[in-house]
């Protein structure tokens, strides 16, 4: 399959119904280092994802994915919102005129969620924030890019390195955000945003097998 417009729907389609499964973990973990919406806050954004794409489906992968950014940006709320609004919008802007994202493209895109997430929260890796999952993703692709890897297996490793940095994020103390409150006691916890973040990732890889 390749990664053009049915992959990006498939994508977003398949994010409502992972972060739903997962909304429950979600609200744990944000309970253990921050206030508890975090589940339900990406529950209630997918869920206003999937009616707006059902409303009015995009057409190609850069008006999707506008349209999930626009759509977290006014629902999801807190720090998360923003943040993937932002991140949605960069991915969306790197997408302008592409059909059919290969291999670069898909590093492209990473990068500039990753800008995205950076300019909106100035977070740098190690600091134990969804920066800690996207980072290592936007780097693997590109790797795997310079590599002469496929589209399919760029996002492959970038999912893989989305995960593996979410894991990471555990014995990390958080500097930014609201788990920074608790400094030392942030420590051996995953953070939500940045396990939030592996899920979605992980959902454009199964999209591929749609
Ligand atoms: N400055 C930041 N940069 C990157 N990610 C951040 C930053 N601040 C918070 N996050 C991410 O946001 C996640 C928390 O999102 P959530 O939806 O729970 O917002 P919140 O912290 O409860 O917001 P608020 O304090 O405004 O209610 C964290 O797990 C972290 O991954
Ligand atoms: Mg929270």
């Amino acid at each position: 399959m390749s990664l053009d417009t049915q992959w990006v729907l498939a994508w977003i389609k398949n994010s409502q119904q992972a972060i739903s499964d997962a909304r429950i973990e979600l609200i744990d973990l944000d309970r253990k280092i921050g206030d508890g919406d975090h589940g339900e806050n990406m529950d209630r954004g997918f869920v206003g994802v999937g009616k707006a794409i059902d409303k009015d489906e995009p057409v190609d992968i850069q008006s999707a994915l506008k349209m999930v950014a626009k759509t977290l940006m006014s629902t999801v709320g807190g720090a998360a919102g923003p943040l993937y609004g932002t991140a949605y919008l960069r991915a969306a802007k790197a997408c302008d005129g592409v059909e059919q994202l290969e291999a670069n493209d898909v590093a492209a895109l990473l990068e500039a969620a990753l800008g995205g997430i950076q300019a909106r929260g100035k977070a740098t890796e190690g600091e134990k924030t969804m920066v800690d999952a996207w980072a290592p993703a936007a780097k693997a692709a590109r790797e795997a890019a310079d590599d002469g890897a496929s589209a399919e297996d760029a996002l492959h490793a970038a999912a893989a390195a989305a995960r593996e940095g979410a894991e990471a994020t555990k014995p990390m103390k958080a500097t930014k955000g609201r788990a920074s409150y608790l400094g030392e006691r942030s420590i051996g916890h995953l953070d939500p945003g940045a396990v939030s973040s592996a899920i979605l990732l992980e959902q454009a890889v199964e999209a591929l097998d749609g």
